[in-house]
């Protein structure tokens, strides 16, 4: 049977470091504060001159490197953004054009914080029907254009950054087991961006956005309720993910989140029983980067040589939607 494996990983966080004590310098909160309500001590933040093609860019030129494959040989571009750089074209068809790839098929995929798992069950339905042999997968966000920075209880929880990787048709053990998604709009309202879209605003929303903060295009977030929905669906979404491959988390080698929340990743490895020491973090240094997290983690984890050839690894991810899903891969 055909796999989809991933051959190749890279990533990119802008240079600019925001660290918390500057946060503390431009709104009324701590280090003390945010650290132990979520874990970030810093997020990286764009330069005026990139956009997340940009940054999306350079993360795959890193992920095809590792991969030694040429543009030439990628039969699909994907990116998953909630930040793209324009209505349209695609974030996607902006990197196939920057990286010289053919004209084969290029899209955005819109999923929140869970768009690299969406990614991840594109890529492998196209692998597996046939309809490509490799494919590019990116996730890059640009949030630090879209938080209101003058909302303590959203702004300090988001950065900027890429992650990718390169997906071939395998016929070995290796590659994805498995990829589980789930979607609940009725709970659109828990965690959005209004009226960046189509959507009319209303007289009354339009007085509204005049007169309050946030700013209509900036990110609304209920952030209690999200947060106890958030550990929830996560611990179901990795049971999920274990019982479809009769697995145990005992046999998973690293747990990959996404990186929301250091108290929503240690209650959910807490409940399926895992010991910290195998769930990768590093929210810490970038703050939620959305769909870029698990890839820019994925990345680091290669790089620091924490996945060893046949282990598991166990991806997870919760966000607008809401989304929310769990893919298994053999490393
Ligand atoms: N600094 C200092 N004080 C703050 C800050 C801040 N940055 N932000 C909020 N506060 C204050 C509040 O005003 C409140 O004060 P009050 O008690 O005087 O009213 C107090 O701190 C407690 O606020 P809570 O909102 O109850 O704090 P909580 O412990 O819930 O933490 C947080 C807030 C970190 C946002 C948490 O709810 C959370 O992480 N939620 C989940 C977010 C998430 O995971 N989103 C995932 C998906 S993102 C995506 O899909 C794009």
């Amino acid at each position: 049977m055909k796999r989809s494996r991933i051959i190749g990983t890279g990533s990119y966080v802008p240079a600019r470091v925001l660290t918390n004590h500057d946060l503390a310098k431009l709104i009324d909160t701590s280090d003390a504060w945010i650290t132990e309500r979520t874990g970030i001590k810093e997020r990286r933040i764009a330069g005026p001159d990139e956009t997340t093609s940009e940054l999306a860019l350079r993360a795959a030129r890193l992920a095809l490197g590792a991969a030694h494959v040429k543009p030439r040989d990628i039969d699909l571009v994907l990116v998953a953004t909630a930040t793209p750089d324009m209505f349209f074209p695609a974030t996607a068809c902006l990197v196939q054009d920057r990286l010289g790839v053919r004209p084969g098929p290029a899209f955005d995929i819109s999923a929140a914080c869970s768009g690299f798992i969406y990614g991840l069950s594109v890529a492998d339905q196209y692998i597996k029907t046939g309809a490509a042999r490799t494919v590019l997968l990116v996730g890059a966000e640009l949030f630090s254009r879209i938080v209101d920075w003058t909302d303590r209880s959203t702004c300090v929880l988001f950065g900027d950054g890429a992650g990718a990787v390169v997906l071939r048709a395998d016929s070995t053990k290796h590659g994805l087991l498995s990829v589980h998604l789930h979607a609940d709009g009725s709970q659109w309202e828990l965690l959005n961006v209004p009226s960046v879209g189509s959507q009319p605003l209303t007289a009354l929303d339009q007085v509204r956005a005049a007169k309050t903060a946030p700013r209509p295009q900036t990110i609304r977030m209920k952030g209690n309720e999200t947060f106890r929905v958030a550990v929830r669906t996560l611990e179901q979404a990795a049971r999920e993910a274990l019982e479809a491959n009769q697995l145990d988390a005992s046999d998973i080698a690293l747990l990959i989140p996404h990186q929301a929340n250091m108290r929503i990743i240690q209650a959910t490895a807490k409940r399926l029983g895992l010991p910290m020491s195998r769930v990768f973090v590093n929210l810490d240094r970038y703050g939620n980067t959305s769909a870029a997290s698990i890839p820019i983690a994925l990345d680091e984890a290669v790089r620091e040589h924490r996945l060893s050839e046949g282990e598991l690894v166990l991806f997870e991810a919760f966000g607008g939607g809401l989304t929310w899903g769990s893919a298994v891969v053999r490393w």
